[in-house]
């Protein structure tokens, strides 16, 4: 049986943190075994909002050895840097030409980070963003790509981009579908909605256990839940939303307890920091082994390089031929 293929990226901004994990990379482990995998790190993306290059290629690393540790398989999944394939530049430009401007400016992902990031003049690549992305999963037919529900907009675009090049110039291309995670967001320490580096709410994957109780004690809860005794009310607490992942054994122990007020926030926080670092315990090991060898992580990196330059010139070559390039 022919396996579908899954295209999946993200961009390099250094350590991830536990709603990476939760949003996408979870899934990518778990769909290895039955999908065929290429995982893309979006060196070029990350311009559209920083131009100083001197990290990125350390960002690289630091993303790639979490994915490593996480369990994304080099041999199932080759993972690469779309800088070393010039082919993403070129489709790229090609599909550049198959969408209007009117449409990438009623994007919603670049209206919230418009207004997030309080950016006045947006630049011309920022708006190309999504056509890049497309460009991203088409190059390798990739007819799912699981991420976070924040990109679903652009895997929408790609789609209409598919589309529009294949009812110009004959069908080369799949119609991508977005692949989400049943478990919702994960919101910040502070209670945002969204976790991020950039808000400086987050618990990293390569967090240690300290690093994760001192994170933890500062979480937000219940507003009304002031003191052990006090009824709280689960429902609306961010440290509850983590006990049910990291710790799903004892959620309707602690929802009850929590809602009688016998169970107070700092023993709570603490109960669900042990969980999260219990979590996290094998990760940080297995990150310290691909720390430890980074020559072998530039191996791993040249290699799925390799493959992933296999696959783009044939689909490049394919564009040739239906487009009369050639
Ligand atoms: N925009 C994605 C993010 O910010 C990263 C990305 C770039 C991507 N190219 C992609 C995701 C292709 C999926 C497929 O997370």
């Amino acid at each position: 049986m022919v396996k579908k293929r899954i295209l999946s990226g993200m961009r390099p901004t250094g350590k991830l943190h536990i709603g990476h994990y939760v949003g996408a990379l979870e899934n990518w482990i778990k769909l290895q075994e039955d999908y065929e995998n290429y995982h893309l790190i979006a060196d070029y993306h990350v311009l559209t909002t920083k131009l100083d290059t001197r990290e990125i290629f350390q960002d690289s690393i630091d993303m790639l050895i979490d994915w490593l540790a996480c369990g994304v398989d080099p041999v199932k999944s080759p993972m690469f840097r779309q800088s070393q394939i010039k082919e993403h530049t070129e489709l790229n430009l090609i599909f550049s030409m198959l969408i209007t401007v009117n449409r990438l400016e009623r994007n919603p992902t670049l209206k919230d980070q418009v207004r997030d990031l309080n950016i006045e003049n947006v630049i011309y690549g920022y708006l190309g963003y999504p056509v890049l992305q497309a460009a991203d999963i088409l190059l390798y037919k990739g007819q799912y790509v699981p991420v976070g529900e924040d990109q679903v907009p652009h895997v929408e675009i790609s789609r209409e981009i598919a589309r529009r090049f294949n009812a110009i110039y004959g069908e080369v291309f799949p119609e991508p579908e977005p692949l989400l995670t049943k478990f919702p967001r994960l919101s910040g320490l502070d209670g945002n909605a969204k976790m991020s580096k950039s808000l400086n709410n987050t618990i990293l994957l390569s967090d240690d256990a300290a690093t994760v109780k001192a994170k933890l004690k500062k979480a937000v809860t219940d507003p009304l839940k002031i003191r052990r005794g006090d009824p709280g009310n689960p429902d609306i607490c961010l440290v509850f939303s983590y006990h049910k992942k990291f710790n799903p054994g004892e959620v309707d122990e602690i929802d009850r307890n929590c809602r009688s007020g016998a169970l107070g926030c700092v023993d709570c926080k603490m109960n669900c920091a042990n969980n999260i670092s219990k979590f996290l315990d094998p990760i940080i090991e297995k990150r310290k082994y691909y720390e430890d060898r980074i020559d072998e992580v530039k191996e791993i990196l040249h290699d799925g390089e390799n493959k992933a330059k296999i696959v783009a010139k044939i689909t490049m070559e394919e564009v040739h031929t239906k487009m009369m390039l050639g």
